[in-house]
């Protein structure tokens, strides 16, 4: 698989990487296909898997599944308000997660982050965090994410970028290139809906070059093809899905004129 470097530290890490809301909140006995979905990302060269203490039972079954993929990239968030609250929560993420250092912890939604960056900040310092980020998953923070990135040192920004949604590529994904901030991409098929565009529509006859075989790893192609972009995290409980998205991680990427016909095939009706 493709990897990009993580801008502050040129740490390479594969492209495409696992999301976990919805997927891995499930009940203990239910386990078995993520253990197979982990077996695969972990055969292919996959790293990133990205969680949250909002996503129920997730940190929990990434915890279990643990050894289905040594050598993880583990990501995960705060998500609450007050500092001994933050403190408490990410504490309880490491004992979930059975580990004692977190790659990166992001501060989920922005929630109270001047405090929490604050934490992070002594975390990190403590080598209880390797790197630190903030995420949101609405193009309406978009402005509020580009105040903080150009006043605060941020190792990783979390945004959505898909198909559908390219408003990140106008200033904000150049603003990470600028400021050397690693860009993880959340909702890149927007939560699933953007299949709904193209249930009747053939591959484009110049996927052929990929061997692509499935609108999904168009879909990751687009996105993982922007320079600014370091690793995206598709959810899935599918190993015949979890396959079709790891493609999209290998070959050459898309030319900036490839991903404009891209997005009007999709779009257009
Ligand atoms: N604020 C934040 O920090 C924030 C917000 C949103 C998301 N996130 C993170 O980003 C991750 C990704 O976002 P998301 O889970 O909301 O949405 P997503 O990855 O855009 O879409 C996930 C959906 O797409 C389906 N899917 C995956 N691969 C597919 C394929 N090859 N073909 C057809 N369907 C496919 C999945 O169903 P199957 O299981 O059937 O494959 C699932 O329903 C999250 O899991 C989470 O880790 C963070």
């Amino acid at each position: 698989m493709n990897t990009r470097n993580i801008p502050k530290t040129g740490e390479a890490i594969p492209v495409i990487g696992l999301g976990t809301w919805q997927t891995f909140d499930v009940s203990a006995s239910a386990t078995k296909p993520l253990g197979e979905v982990l077996d695969a990302f972990t055969a292919a060269g996959g790293k990133v898997i990205d969680s949250s203490p909002m996503y129920g039972r997730a940190e929990e079954r990434v915890g279990d599944l643990r050894g289905h993929a040594p050598g993880a990239f583990l990501a995960t968030k705060v998500w609450t308000s007050g500092k001994q609250n933050g403190i408490d929560q990410m504490t309880r993420s490491m004992k979930l997660l059975r580990t004692d250092v977190i790659d990166l912890m992001q501060i989920h939604n922005l929630v109270d982050w001047r405090t929490h960056l604050k934490t992070l900040r002594e975390w990190k310092d403590a080598g209880r965090l390797r790197y630190i980020g903030i995420t949101h998953y609405q193009a309406g923070a978009f402005p509020q994410l580009e105040a903080i990135l150009r006043e605060e040192e941020i190792d990783f920004v979390q945004l959505p970028l898909s198909v559908e949604l390219p408003d990140a590529e106008t200033s904000l994904l150049p603003l990470c290139q600028s400021r050397g901030v690693g860009v993880l991409v959340n909702r890149p098929f927007e939560g699933g809906t953007l299949f709904r565009h193209v249930r009747n529509k053939p591959l484009p006859s110049w996927a052929e070059e990929f061997a692509s075989e499935s609108w999904a790893e168009l879909f990751l192609r687009y996105v993982v093809s922007h320079p600014a972009v370091t690793c995206a995290i598709p959810a899935t409980s599918s190993v015949r899905h979890l396959a079709e998205n790891l493609r999209a991680g290998e070959g050459r990427m898309l030319t900036m004129e490839e991903r404009a016909k891209l997005r009007r095939l999709t779009l257009s009706s």
